[in-house]
């Protein structure tokens, strides 16, 4: 046997090629959905995958589901021990990305109340490297602004709101950048098409707040941890003027799919000398060491996979 990406599909473990759903499925149209990405990272002296913050990242999705009206048949309990037994499944001994969605499963079209609609939720786990392809980062203020709560709330990862971000990303990449820097409604800085943003200034952390529709995103709550506890920095949440980001000393993104990377350029202008911050580096160097359950002291932030493979 060897390693396969499986799916939890209609309360079912399957091979991923045989999870497929209906043209007719409503959040195909309409992006009714709300998912998440998670990472398992593959530890090889131990044999395992750690998975990073999984109770958080479903407790992210369940708060999502609200919003959608998802009713989705399974506890934040079932839905971590559901995934763990997926990825041990898959057998594989390397980093993946783990794919939850919970989404309008109803084959209807032309109708836009959600709670007609019945919910179905899936899960997936592919092998996974670099996201961004690169490990620091040309950036652009990107023309597209990101939504607003009022339009469609940001601090769930709907799938539907994607859009903005695909926008953004395509724009920025056709340029040349490697990734696209989003400002709000208001002109303030929001984050990365998928990564939010933080600022170094005069031995500083600064980070927009969510209210300025950012994701709250598992990565930048680690980071603020990290930077207060183990580096005794002072965090704020505050706005962020675009021209701000210029005249910071240091400049990252963080994501789950992105990790923390320097951003070394923003809209042709170097950040300070246009290399790799000392504080960035020390956050980085901890956040690598904790994902894949080197640091003892952050072991409760993984959730450990052991492969196994099984016969179909
Ligand atoms: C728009 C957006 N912001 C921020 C993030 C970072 O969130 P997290 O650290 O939870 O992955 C993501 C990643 O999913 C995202 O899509």
């Amino acid at each position: 046997m060897s390693p396969m990406s499986y799916a939890f599909f209609r309360g079912d473990y399957v091979p991923l090629s045989e999870a497929k759903v209906s043209i007719m499925t409503h959040a195909l149209h309409y992006g009714t959905g709300v998912f998440e990405g998670i990472r398992g990272n593959w530890n090889e002296e131990n044999g395992a995958i750690y998975i990073f913050r999984l109770r958080e990242h479903y407790e992210r999705l369940l708060r999502g589901c609200r919003l959608l009206m998802l009713d989705i048949p399974y506890s934040l309990e079932e839905l971590c021990n559901i995934t763990v037994e997926m990825v041990e499944r898959c057998g594989f001994s390397e980093d993946l990305y783990i794919r939850p969605l919970a989404y309008k499963s109803a084959e209807k079209v032309a109708n836009l109340k959600l709670q007609d609609l019945e919910s179905d939720f899936c899960l997936l786990a592919v092998p996974f490297g670099s996201y961004l392809g690169t490990d620091i980062l040309r950036c652009c203020t990107s023309s597209w602004r990101r939504v607003d709560d009022p339009m469609i709330p940001a601090r769930f990862k709907i799938s539907g709101i994607y859009v903005n971000s695909i926008l953004a990303k395509t724009e920025a990449t056709l340029a040349g950048f490697d990734e696209a820097i989003i400002l709000n409604q208001d002109g303030h800085v929001c984050e990365g098409s998928g990564e939010n943003l933080f600022l170094v200034s005069d031995g500083k952390i600064y980070t927009p707040p969510i209210e300025d529709n950012v994701l709250p995103g598992i990565t930048r709550d680690t980071v603020m941890q990290l930077a207060q506890s183990e580096l005794g920095l002072e965090v704020l949440e505050t706005h962020i003027d675009r021209s701000q980001i210029y005249i910071s000393d240091e400049c990252f993104l963080t994501g789950t799919a992105a990790h923390l990377t320097p951003v070394v350029e923003v809209d042709n202008r170097k950040i300070n000398d246009g290399t790799v911050g000392p504080i960035s580096a020390k956050l980085q160097k901890l956040y690598f060491d904790i994902v894949v359950g080197r640091n003892p002291k952050y072991i409760h932030w993984c959730t450990v996979a052991t492969p196994r493979l099984v016969s179909v």
